[in-house]
């Protein structure tokens, strides 16, 4: 007897939630996933928040297809002189601030957060790490160390030691707990996991003012919030503070796996010496993925997705109208409907998934639905996607 899929995977792969959503989906283009039996379904998180430019839009495909043609690996992070890294680096430094100006790769945010505190340790010769409750950095050690929630962490300790947490949007905590010890305060500017948190700009003001005053790196975590989904190509923009370092990663690759750190060349290059390659990996900068990021950025750009974002937020803001939603929070394509209880949001996300919308949960805010749209969807679909909302809903209230 043929074993299915879904057996396969349920033997095979390893499991990290004990009820997976178990969809089998065989291809993805634009805004939609198809099932094996081509069933659509709206991908209203981007999978998450990583498809800002849709599924497999033709540039990102086309940039993938040439550049594996040249060449996709070559020897480890740094080495060779390889075109698609340093075009990217070109066009993104291009587009920030003059002190971030130089670029390491990495395959994932979480390394990007790795490096980010090892820089800040190296950089200041301090030790003390400042983040914020409800944080979320990624999910390896470091990353976890830092991270503002101790549910998730509780069960990994012993982690870095040095970690202070403090109330996120709190100017006083801020004033009273950066000091000469600090080496580094890391955040989102939008925290993501509480279900898109805006950091006040006096907050974020406090914030650069206490790392300047204590030579302290101020590293903004853009992992989520980066490449367009906030309303400007990055978050920050939309403050009156700049960042020492900014981490890259998840929108940045159009589907491909890379993540970066962004800093001034003077800092990154303490990487070099005492140690040598103090901070290196094999598949950071990969050729492929470097020239899929690059396409995604260019059809960001081309396609200005960034303008339209402000409208299609306030659509999905105005048409999300129902007594069953409590409020809706954050800031462009990143937005959070808040209900009741966990119960009833889980319920409503289990039948839009039925009804052909993926919806899904915050890690730290199970009551809110996450709606992350691909930057590309047209007001047409957001209408038909909230349609799907409001009418499941309504057939969660009938059955409760
Ligand atoms: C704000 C933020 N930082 C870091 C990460 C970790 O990125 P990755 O999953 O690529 O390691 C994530 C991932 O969800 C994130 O949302």
């Amino acid at each position: 007897m043929q074993i299915s899929n879904r057996q396969l995977f349920l033997n095979h792969i390893a499991q990290v939630s004990p009820k997976p959503m178990e969809l089998e989906i065989i291809r993805a283009k634009g805004i939609y996933l198809y099932d094996i039996n081509e069933k659509p379904y709206i991908d209203f998180i981007s999978g998450i928040s990583v498809s800002n430019v849709g599924h497999c839009h033709p540039h990102v495909v086309k940039a993938i297809q040439e550049q594996a043609e040249k060449y996709m690996h070559l020897m480890v992070y740094g080495e060779y002189v390889q075109s698609p890294q340093i075009q990217l680096a070109k066009s993104l430094t291009d587009l920030l601030p003059e002190n971030l100006n130089s670029i390491f790769y990495t395959n994932s945010g979480t390394e990007a957060t790795e490096g980010a505190l090892k820089l800040a340790k190296r950089v200041t010769g301090k030790t003390e790490i400042i983040c914020f409750t409800n944080s979320y950095h990624g999910s390896t050690h470091g990353a976890l160390s830092v991270m503002g929630n101790e549910e998730f962490k509780q069960a990994f300790r012993p982690l870095l030691p040095d970690v202070k947490i403090i109330p996120y949007n709190n100017i006083e905590e801020v004033k009273k707990n950066i000091t000469s010890k600090t080496a580094c305060v890391i955040l989102e500017p939008i925290q993501s996991e509480t279900g898109y948190t805006v950091a006040d700009n006096q907050f974020l003001k406090a914030i650069r003012e206490k790392c300047d005053e204590h030579c302290a790196l101020l590293i903004f975590d853009e992992i989520q919030n980066g490449f367009g989904r906030s309303g400007t190509l990055f978050a920050f923009e939309q403050t009156a503070v700049i960042p020492d370092v900014l981490l890259l990663a998840k929108g940045m690759g159009g589907g491909m796996p890379i993540g970066c750190i962004v800093s001034c060349q003077k800092l990154l290059n303490e990487f070099t010496y005492n140690p040598v390659l103090g901070n290196i990996n094999t598949f950071g900068g990969n050729a492929v993925c470097c020239a899929a990021s690059l396409a995604c950025l260019q059809t960001i750009l081309s396609e200005k997705l960034v303008d339209g974002i402000e409208t299609k937020s306030n659509l999905i803001r105005s048409l999300l109208k129902h007594q069953a939603i409590k409020s809706i929070k954050g800031k462009g394509l990143m937005l959070s409907l808040e209900f009741e209880n966990t119960d009833l949001n889980f319920k409503i996300i289990e039948t839009c998934i039925n009804n052909g919308l993926i919806v899904d949960w915050f890690l730290f805010n199970t009551y809110s639905m996450r709606i992350t749209p691909p930057l590309i969807i047209t007001e047409e679909e957001i209408k038909l996607a909230c349609a799907i909302i409001l009418k499941s809903i309504d057939e969660v209230l009938v059955e409760v």
